[in-house]
C-alpha cells in the first residue's frame, strides 16, 4: 500500500464545493485501489483573513511544503485587502507558487467532446473538440508579479518585507504606483526548457500533428521580453525535432480564439499567461472547465484556473470539473514523479469517466447548458468511477 500526504485548501467562495467533489473521489481511490491518499484540509483564504487576521493558521505553509501534493479550491473574497493593497489569500496562492519555487503553471486548453460554449447567451458548440488540444505555460515565479510574490512568500517565511526600489519617472507627476517586472534568464530558461520538454510528449498540435512550441511575448515593446525570445531561441535549438513559432501577446489573443488548431505548447510570461489561460478557458467551455499545475522541482500545486465566485458560493451550481482535471493532474504528476504505474493508470481513469460524463450531456452544470448541481457532478462521477476502478 503506498500513501501520499496531500494538503487540501478550499479556500474562499465556491472553492469548498469544488474541492468537496475531489475528496469524493480520493476518497474512492481509498476504497478502491492499492494507493491511499492521507489528506488534511487546511481553511485559508480572504474571509478567512476578516475572520482571523490571518489567511491562514500558523505553520500552514510547512505543512503544504512537506506534503506529496496540494490542492487548491480558489482564492479571493470582496473586500479581502491587506492595508498595503494586497490580496488577502495571497500569501496561500502565491506565497505557495514563489516559497516552493512552483515555476512552471502548466495550463492546459483541451475541449472535451460535447461541450456547448455559451457566446452570445446561446448553448452550442463553436469549436470543433479535435481542434482544441494545446498546453499553455505561464511563468510563475517572476514578471509583473515578482513584487507581489516577494511580499506573500516573506509573509509566508516570516522574512523581511519586499519594497520596490526607489526610481525617477521624469515626465510623470502626482502619485506615482508602479510594479517592476523582471524577467531572468534563469528564470526564463527553465520555463522554456519545461515547455519543449511537455512538447516531447504531446502529439503536436491539432492540425498537422506537429510538435510545436510557441513563444509568446511583447519582445517589439519591452525588454525582458526581448531576454525572454533570446533564451528560448537558443533552448529551441536543444530539440531538432520541436519547431517553433513566436507571437506576440496582443495578436495571438486573436489567433488563440480563431485558429486554435495551430498551437501545441505556448509558453510566456507570468501576467500574458493569467491573461490568456482566463480567455483560452473560453475554447473549453468556460472557467468552469480549465485546470491548471503549479509545478516546481519538487512540489506541487494544483487548482482550477477559475476564482471563488463570491455570487454562487454555497448554491451548489458551480461546475467541478476544473478542479476535478486539476486532481487528475495531480495524480499523474505523482504517478510520474514516484514512478506509479498505479496513479498513472487512476488518472488516465478519471481523464475517461469525465470524457464520458461531458459526452452524455446529461449531468452537467447550468454553465455547459445542463442542470445539474455541483454535488450531483460529483456523484455521478464516483459513481462512473466505481466501474471503471473495478
Ligand atoms: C490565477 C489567479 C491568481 C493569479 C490570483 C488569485 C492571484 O487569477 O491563478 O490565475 O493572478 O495568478
Ligand atoms: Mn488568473
Amino acid at each position: 500500500m503506498a500513501d501520499y500526504s496531500v494538503v487540501l485548501l478550499p479556500g474562499d467562495g465556491t472553492g469548498p464545493e469544488v474541492i468537496n467533489q475531489a475528496r469524493k473521489i480520493l476518497d474512492l481511490i481509498n476504497e478502491k485501489t492499492s494507493i491511499g491518499f492521507n489528506y488534511e484540509t487546511i481553511e485559508c483564504g480572504g474571509k478567512y483573513f476578516l475572520e482571523t487576521g490571518k489567511e491562514w493558521e500558523e505553520g500552514s505553509f510547512e505543512r503544504c511544503k512537506n506534503a506529496d501534493s496540494i490542492l487548491l479550491g480558489a482564492i479571493g473574497w470582496p473586500g479581502a485587502i491587506r492595508k498595503n493593497g494586497d490580496l488577502a489569500g495571497g500569501e496561500v496562492v502565491l506565497g505557495l507558487r514563489s516559497g516552493l519555487d512552483l515555476y512552471a503553471n502548466v495550463r492546459p486548453i483541451k475541449l472535451f467532446e460535447g461541450v456547448q460554449h455559451k457566446i452570445h447567451g446561446k448553448y452550442r458548440t463553436v469549436w470543433d473538440s479535435k481542434n482544441v488540444d494545446m498546453c499553455i505555460l505561464r511563468e510563475n515565479t517572476e514578471g509583473l508579479y515578482y513584487g507581489a510574490l516577494q511580499r506573500s512568500r516573506a509573509r509566508s517565511l516570516g522574512e523581511d518585507f519586499f519594497e520596490s526600489p526607489e526610481l525617477d519617472f521624469p515626465g510623470l507627476s502626482g502619485e506615482i504606483a508602479w510594479d517592476p517586472r523582471p524577467i531572468s534568464e534563469n528564470g526564463s530558461r527553465r520555463i522554456v526548457s519545461k515547455a519543449f520538454e511537455i512538447a516531447s510528449k504531446r502529439n503536436g498540435a491539432p492540425n498537422d500533428k506537429k510538435k510545436s512550441v510557441t513563444c509568446v511575448d511583447k519582445s517589439n515593446v519591452a525588454r525582458g521580453c526581448q531576454l525572454f525570445r533570446r533564451i528560448f531561441d537558443e533552448e529551441s535549438k536543444k530539440y531538432s525535432n520541436i519547431s517553433t513559432n513566436y507571437a506576440y501577446i496582443d495578436a495571438f489573443t486573436m489567433w488563440l480564439i480563431r485558429n486554435p488548431e495551430e498551437f501545441d505548447v505556448v509558453v510566456t510570461s507570468n501576467m500574458f499567461g493569467d491573461i490568456a489561460t482566463d480567455l483560452g478557458s473560453v475554447l473549453q467551455g468556460g472557467m468552469g472547465m480549465a485546470a491548471s499545475g503549479n509545478i516546481g522541482d519538487s512540489n506541487a500545486l494544483f487548482e482550477p484556473v477559475h476564482g471563488s465566485s463570491p455570487k454562487y458560493a454555497g448554491k451548489n451550481m458551480v461546475n467541478p470539473i476544473a478542479t476535478i482535471n486539476s486532481l487528475q493532474m495531480m495524480l499523474k504528476w505523482l504517478g510520474d514523479t514516484k514512478n506509479s504505474k498505479e496513479l498513472v493508470r487512476i488518472s488516465d481513469i478519471v481523464h475517461n469517466a469525465v470524457s464520458d460524463q461531458i459526452k452524455g450531456r446529461k449531468v452537467v452544470t447550468y454553465d455547459l447548458g445542463g442542470n445539474a448541481t455541483t454535488s450531483e457532478v460529483g456523484d455521478d462521477l464516483v459513481k462512473r468511477l466505481k466501474v471503471l476502478l473495478d
